[in-house]
């Protein structure tokens, strides 16, 4: 959702700017602006792309060496210039750009209009900035006590920094509920709403905590502090990633990508906590959690979208080879029910992004409620990964494209080899039958090279139905989440309208959509009940629906009765999702490619969902 980026320091911010916002496009949004201060405080804005801004500002004055800029996915007010960010004070001293949401700000709008104070738009950033500049005039206070004071009277959430015209070394940034990173650079500063925009200067990095203030100066001086008036010693951490990591590297879209690098970073996601000639799986950022997941009455898996796939997989997972209920919940769902959840709970809270807004409400409810909570995060230092009580990173590197792909096998990956560890210590699993898994799980990134390596046969597979209207995706067992993965892929990134089903349920409902129009992708490897899901295919073939199966390489059973085969490598049931990911990812990529769809940013999404 919104990005927001800022500088301070000797070098010209516009190009700096310019850069962070074009890396914080995968976040989607549609308006942009920006304000730098070079004597004069001036306000640059368009609706649409950041390349529409950078025509905008071609004519204009865009020198300075201190400013803020903002990409907006529009949540008050429609996305046009008078809404984009930043928002000007009245005076127009203050500019100022805001990510989330103030919840108070109408009551607070009317205080500032009965106050004389006019707005220009129908945002609530443009009330904060109103009310800090009303607090600084009125109560005469310094801009940073007036930020202060002002926070302390909002409901909300936010991450803001402010640039003034009367303080022209000094950047003022806050947030709460909404990330914010500050670079430390050598004699600089950077400001975003996550890493990518500062990678490529520094590494030191600052995640700024729920009500913190930090000012930044540009003699490399800067402190913080909560908006209680509580001086804070920054924490400073090294960042993992690199800049290669935030290229296309040579692919044309950056899903291609992440599609691609998927052996590697499943590799990345058991590095160190498999070892399977040892017979070893450890999750050292868990490890002080272990006996509480071993006597949890239940474990309850909270999480949205591609996450939420995950965790139906890491639910099938964890009860069959760890013998622990478990209950998988939308975290918009679970945060409004009033669950019944107590101390003897453990809850799981998936996300790649790690700022999903409903997830992190779903932790609040689970904390409230005395539920241990653990987190499977993909961002470092995101607000999830602060907001658990312990977790796992995924270590998938940074995922660009909105449509998760990597993060995906990562998650399951994880969950993989935590049902694993629980299995072991509970002795659920015969030795033996233990190693087996695990020696399997390690070459699962060889085995998902080969399912990459298709020989073009998905393409022309997504040539023959791009013009498809609709989609059914079935599958049993754990591959009932990956059809509700392969579904959502295609339906985000094509907009084909796209149904994922468990393949046995078809008969209650879906199967009087079959039709000869209608293109039926069955998950369908030799493992489980392969049997059952064979009478499946049979049942749609027999209605005339076209047939696309994935199958383990050599069946020969599936290939008579489809239209269209896709093999992947033989591997273990449970491991199964894995691989037939892939190809459901590839479909969809080379689908939406056909279709002429914006593959990495697609309409109306947003890569991390901030707000409910
Ligand atoms: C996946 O392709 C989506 N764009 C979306 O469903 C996503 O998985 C969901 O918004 C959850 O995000 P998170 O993993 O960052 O919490």
């Amino acid at each position: 959702m919104c990005g927001i980026v800022a500088y301070i320091g000797p070098k010209e911010a516009y190009p700096i700017l310019v850069k962070g916002l074009h890396r914080l496009e995968y976040r989607g949004y549609d308006s942009a602006g920006i304000a730098l201060l070079n004597n004069k405080l001036v306000v640059h804005k368009t609706k649409g792309k950041v390349c529409e801004l950078e025509n905008y500002v071609k004519d204009k004055n865009t020198t300075g060496t201190i400013g803020i800029a903002h990409t907006r996915w529009a949540t008050h007010g429609e996305p046009n210039v008078q809404n984009a960010h930043p928002h000007y004070s009245q005076t127009k001293k203050l500019a100022i750009i805001h990510n989330g949401i103030i919840e108070n700000y109408n009551t607070l709008k009317s205080e500032l209009i009965n106050r004389g104070c006019h707005f220009e738009s129908e945002t609530d950033t443009e009330v904060l900035v109103n009310l800090i500049e009303d607090i600084q005039v009125n109560e005469h206070v310094e801009l940073e006590e007036a930020v202060r004071i002002a926070l302390n009277q909002v409901i909300g959430a936010y991450s803001i920094v402010i640039l003034s015209s009367e303080y022209p070394d000094m950047l003022i940034a806050a947030r709460k509920g909404s990330p914010l990173v500050i670079g430390i650079g050598k004699d600089d500063f950077f400001l975003a709403s996550d890493a990518t925009p500062i990678v490529e200067y520094t590494k030191n990095v600052v995640y700024l905590d729920d009500e913190e203030i930090a000012i930044l100066k540009r003699n490399s001086v800067f402190k913080i502090k909560t908006i209680k008036n509580k001086e804070k010693t920054p924490y400073v951490q090294e960042l993992e990633w690199n800049l290669n990591e935030l290229e296309k590297g040579g692919y044309e879209h950056f899903m291609l990508k992440e599609i691609y690098e998927q052996p590697r970073s499943i590799t990345d996601s058991f590095r160190g906590r498999l070892n399977a000639i040892k017979g070893i799986v450890s999750l050292g950022g868990i490890i002080d959690y272990e006996q509480k997941l071993l006597y949890a009455e239940r474990i309850i898996i909270v999480a949205c979208g591609t996450s939420w796939h995950a965790g139906l997989v890491g639910e099938y997972l964890l009860e069959e080879i760890a013998r622990i209920s478990v209950e998988v919940e939308y975290a918009s769902e679970f945060r409004y029910r009033d669950p019944v959840i107590n101390e003897k709970d453990v809850v799981i809270a998936i996300s790649q992004s790690g700022e999903t807004a409903d997830t992190l409400a779903a932790i609040d409810l689970a904390k409230e409620k005395g539920a241990t909570v653990l987190g499977i995060c993909n961002v470092v230092g995101s607000s999830i990964a602060r907001a658990t009580d312990a977790g796992s990173y995924t270590h998938a590197g940074p995922e660009i494209g909105v449509a998760s792909t990597k993060a995906f096998t990562a998650q399951v990956t994880l969950l993989t080899l935590l049902a694993l560890r629980l299995a072991q210590l509970k002795g659920t699993l015969p030795k033996s039958r233990f190693m087996q898994i695990l020696h399997e799980l390690e070459m699962i990134p060889k085995k998902v090279e080969i399912a990459l390596n298709d020989n073009g046969v998905v393409e022309k597979i997504a040539r023959e139905f791009q013009n498809a209207r609709n989609f059914l995706y079935l599958g049993r067992g754990f591959n009932f989440p990956v059809a509700l993965e392969g579904a959502l892929k295609l339906k985000e990134i094509s907009y084909i309208h796209a149904e994922g089903y468990p393949a046995a349920e078809m008969k209650h409902g879906p199967i009087a959509l079959i039709d000869k129009d209608m293109p039926v992708v069955f998950i369908a490897p030799n493992k489980g009940i392969y049997d059952k899901v064979v009478s499946n295919i049979q049942e749609v073939k027999s209605r005339n629906g076209r047939i696309i199966a994935i199958v383990t390489q050599g069946d020969e059973t599936v290939k008579n009765m489809a239209d269209y085969i896709i093999e992947i490598p033989e591997t273990e049931e449970l491991l199964v999702p894995l691989l037939a990911t892939i190809p459901l990812q590839k479909l969809a990529y080379h689908i939406a490619v056909l279709r002429g769809c914006n593959v990495d940013q697609p309409r109306n999404l947003a890569k991390s969902v901030t707000v409910e």
